[in-house]
């Protein structure tokens, strides 16, 4: 996707699945996707691992196994054994109401695998890191080329340029998202990851956690599981 707004396409998905992956119920369960995203997300693999999985998106692609629709506006789910969100949760309106519905989408001590993006660790330092590596070949402007070109037209400091972005797009900060999952999850897993390789030229997950753990650069990543917590 080209929004600016973070790391997606099939890379992401194939790279980031295993974790999900292992955090998910055994088969035979039921899994909706909050977020899959123009092209399904997480869906297909989900179907192909035995799960019953629909994800809602009101960018979804057509097909039975996709809703596209707000996940805070889709009626008429059966309680569902887990939820998966991948760089979703940022994005939405009403940040709460959709963590509500979350829960109340789950099954007593239903499952949450989660994955953001934490822009508000995207420094200065590390987006010069990311900005070095932008393939030559990058014909169709991805996010971080946007980001770079907007920047130095604004001639403003990173900082400002990053905040104004994110105001602009009503993004929540990923600490906010914990903050509100915390609220009805106990969390069983929290930890910071590589999040921009997908989009580098030679540039693999190793090598960014290698940046992060030499202090060069920020984990912007973040892998979060939780449980619903009883009422
Ligand atoms: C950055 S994309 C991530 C797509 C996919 N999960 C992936 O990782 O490739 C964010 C997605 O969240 C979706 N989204 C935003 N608000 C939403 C909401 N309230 N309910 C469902 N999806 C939403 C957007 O339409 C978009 O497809």
């Amino acid at each position: 996707m080209n929004d600016a707004a973070g790391a997606t396409g099939r890379d992401w998905l194939t790279s980031t699945w295993p974790f999900v992956h292992a955090h998910l119920p055994s088969v035979p369960a039921q899994v909706i996707e909050v977020g899959c995203g123009s092209s399904g997300g997480f869906v297909p693999a989900l179907q192909s691992a035995g799960y019953q999985a629909i994800g809602v998106d009101p960018e979804a692609p057509e097909g039975p196994e996709y809703r596209r629709i707000e996940f805070e506006r889709h009626d008429g789910v059966e309680p569902v054994d887990a939820v998966v969100a991948c760089t979703s949760l940022h994005h939405v309106a009403d940040l709460d109401e959709v963590v509500d519905r979350i829960s109340s989408t789950l099954v007593p001590g239903g499952g949450l695998v989660v994955l953001e993006w934490a822009w508000e660790r995207f420094d200065e330092a590390t987006a010069r890191w990311c900005f070095a590596r932008i393939a030559a070949t990058d014909v169709d402007h991805g996010w971080l080329s946007h980001h770079r070109d907007e920047w130095l037209a604004s001639s403003a400091p990173w900082g400002s340029y990053l905040q104004g972005w994110a105001r602009e797009h009503r993004l929540h900060s990923a600490s906010d998202v914990i903050a509100a999952l915390a609220n009805r999850f106990d969390t069983q897993l929290l930890t910071p990851c590589a999040y921009l390789f997908p989009d580098l030229e030679d540039t693999s997950e190793a090598d960014e956690q290698a940046a992060t753990d030499a202090g060069v650069i920020q984990a912007t990543g973040v892998r979060y599981v939780g449980s619903l917590r009883s009422a």
